[in-house]
């Protein structure tokens, strides 16, 4: 199958981390592996049951998510797209269909889906809305949709933290925001999944702490390693991709450091005809 062209967005997996496609998909495991226990309690509680399915998961990339629905939900039905044929094939044999569309154009019948989660997915597209309208086209009535986004404005909560490094973390928001994509789409989620015409939009947080996890397990979102791609291109120096090594390292050998990341689940359901 031909892989549809790309469309205009922020997300390159070869060139988002440090170790180009392979560092990627470590990234994409160790970010699910954070918090997938946390978007499943916000799951079930918006009703998602093995009987919900079919789930479409848009945007499923490498199938981090897909492969961990289908351990915890055995009895769900799961169809895995992404525009990234080459990404979607790590998905291959997670016990998901695996489709290669575009979300604005997806191949599946009008009313055939339960459930469409899009994780992380919007904040890379130029324009998120055909995607939500595709999501409420395929939804049955009733049927539920889970945007699971972030917003830099409310990322979480570091301590100790480096306000030395401010300028560099609005470089890199800079650098994705200027190739189509959009790091603040956590405040607009409910609102476009309303004007895309859904029902009963709710917003879920959910907060992943070191409480319970070793401070490591963080390095997907607090190391050093997603600003390498930008010091290839220009964007962040040497020098500011050496500062942020540096207090990463200090952060994670530091026994007294808390962080807290928030994570943000908008949810809604697609309206039964009038
Ligand atoms: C940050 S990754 C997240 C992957 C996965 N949802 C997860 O949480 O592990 C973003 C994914 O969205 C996919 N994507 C970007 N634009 C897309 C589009 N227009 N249609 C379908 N998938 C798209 C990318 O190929 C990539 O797999």
């Amino acid at each position: 199958m031909t892989a549809p062209p790309r469309p205009a967005g922020s997300y390159d997996p070869a060139a988002t981390t440090s170790g180009g496609l392979a560092g990627e998909l470590a990234r994409l495991e160790a970010q699910a592996a954070l918090s997938f226990d946390q978007e499943l309690r916000i799951l079930r509680e918006a009703g998602l049951t093995e009987a919900s399915g079919p789930l479409v998961e848009v945007g499923a990339g490498s199938g981090a998510v897909t492969r961990r629905l289908r351990t915890a939900l055995p009895g769900l039905s799961l169809t895995a797209v992404d525009i990234d044929a080459d990404l979607l094939a790590y998905a291959e044999g997670c016990g998901a269909r695996t489709l290669v569309a575009d979300a604005a154009d997806l191949p599946l019948e009008t009313g055939s889906a339960g459930c469409v989660l899009l994780r992380y997915v919007l904040q890379h597209l130029s324009d998120p809305r055909p995607a939500l309208a595709e999501a409420l086209r395929v939804l049955r009535p009733g049927g539920l949709i889970a945007v699971t986004e972030i917003d830099d404005a409310c990322w979480g909560l570091a301590t100790p933290s480096y306000p030395e490094l401010a300028t560099v973390h609005a470089k890199s928001a800079a650098a994705q925001q200027s190739a189509g994509g959009d790091r603040t789409i956590g405040r607009r989620t409910t609102r476009l999944l309303r004007r895309a015409g859904f029902d009963g939009v709710d917003l879920r947080p959910f907060a992943t702490t070191n409480d319970y996890r070793p401070t490591e397990d963080f390095a997907p979102h607090l190391g050093p390693g997603r600003l390498q791609p930008l010091v290839a291109s220009g964007a962040v120096s040497l020098g500011e991709f050496a500062l942020a090594a540096d207090r990463w390292n200090r952060f994670r050998t530091d026994p007294d450091a808390w962080v807290m990341l928030l994570g943000l689940t908008a949810t809604a359901t697609a309206p039964y005809p009038l």
